[in-house]
């Protein structure tokens, strides 16, 4: 029996360790596969909700490490991770994304000589200051198999001299848990819970410390979407970080009865709400993603973005932080002027299962 560990640390981990874990139940002869949570997120909202709208089992091992500054919050996961390795002594390590848990997880596995993988491997923004491009490289550096979900990916890794053998292009996994759940998404009440119109809303999700740690640029924001809100409404449900602030900041002469400030909300529901938007602004990395396979115009609030495809290819806008080009780019959209796109190459709800069957049949 080959035993395998999965990693989930933050909201945007758990839909990519889904379909992975559903995917290894077809091998659960030969294959034990456990989950470790981190507790990197451990609001109620940013995680259990997740567990539960995912199907996915309570996890084997949870660290309950929480937040803290970069260095706390990777050492700790570090130290703990470290007792569970000793402890099982599994075959292979699974990491997803490139948030601190990804990286910390990452470095405990190879330090004491078991094998890597890291899924959504590849992708690169070209900014080292967001610090998941920093766990990007660190964690593709080190991990022994890499699994891409776009082209750039591949490119990448080639020109970072990564030998061709460790690395696979299988996909997007988080299309996996989109396709699975859409039917479900359908019928969620949320839409008519907050009063909404099928496709005559915004959308909008900020959390990076870009956009929502600088005083200045959070009340521009605010600003913005209160003039977006002039013709219709805009749901905004809001990330711990950017609630900090917002209080911190006092940023509440901005809003108005149009702009809806939520709670964060849980994955069904979500998924409802981004396909039935008429446009959505964020700074996410995965909503970039999510928007473009349901062909949901998406504005990016950001001058970058890892997941070019999105650009090249999807619904995505890359608009940067200049605020003028994001409304007068908004209100082209919402007056008809959509960016018409495609969905990527494997993008299809099986990247999962490429993932295991190589996994088990090739590398384990
Ligand atoms: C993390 C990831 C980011 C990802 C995001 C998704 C890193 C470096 N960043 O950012 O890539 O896009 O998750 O959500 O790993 N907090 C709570 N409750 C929680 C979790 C966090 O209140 O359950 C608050 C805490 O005040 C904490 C702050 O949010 O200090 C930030 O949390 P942290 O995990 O450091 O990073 P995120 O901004 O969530």
């Amino acid at each position: 029996m080959k035993k395998v560990i999965s990693v989930v640390g933050a909201r945007p981990n758990f839909m990519k360790i889904a379909p992975i874990h559903k995917a290894f139940l077809k091998y659960q002869d030969t294959v034990t596969h456990l989950i470790c949570h981190t507790g990197q997120h451990y609001d109620e909202k940013m995680s259990k909700v997740f567990f539960e709208d995912l199907e996915l089992p309570k996890p084997d091992f949870y660290l309950g490490i929480g937040s803290g500054s970069h260095a706390e919050q990777t050492g700790k996961i570090m130290m703990e991770f470290e007792k569970i390795l000793l402890e099982e002594k599994p075959d292979l390590v699974l990491v997803v994304g490139d948030v601190n848990s990804t990286i910390a997880c990452t470095l405990t596995a190879s330090k004491l000589h078991i094998k890597t993988v890291h899924v959504e491997a590849g992708l690169r923004s070209g900014d080292r200051k967001m610090p998941e491009e920093v766990n990007r490289l660190l964690t593709d550096a080190i991990s022994d198999y890499l699994f891409v979900t776009e082209k750039s990916g591949m490119e990448n890794l080639k020109k970072e001299g990564v030998s061709d053998d460790k690395v696979f292009f299988t996909g997007n996994v988080m299309i996996d848990s989109l396709t699975h759940y859409l039917e479900k998404a359908a019928d969620s009440k949320i839409l008519n819970e907050m009063d909404l119109t099928a496709g005559k809303y915004v959308l909008v999700t900020l959390h990076r410390p870009s956009n929502v740690d600088d005083e200045t640029q959070l009340k521009r924001l605010f600003k913005m979407l209160a003039k977006i809100s002039e013709g219709r409404k805009v749901i905004f449900p809001i990330h711990p970080r950017t609630r900090k602030n917002l209080d911190n900041f006092n940023i509440t002469d901005h809003l108005n009865g149009q702009i809806i400030l939520t709670e964060p909300i849980g994955y069904i529901d979500f998924l409802s709400l981004t396909k039935n938007a008429q446009l959505i602004l964020t700074d996410s990395g995965g909503i970039q993603e999510e928007s473009t396979f349901l062909g949901v115009q998406c504005i990016t609030l950001r001058t970058s973005t890892e997941r070019p495809i999105t650009v090249e290819l999807g619904t995505n806008q890359l608009l940067g932080t200049d605020l003028d080009k994001a409304e007068e780019a908004a209100m082209k959209v919402l007056a008809g002027e959509i960016k018409s796109g495609q969905v990527p190459e494997l993008w299809d709800g099986k990247a999962a299962e490429r993932i295991t069957k190589i996994l088990v049949e090739e590398l384990l």
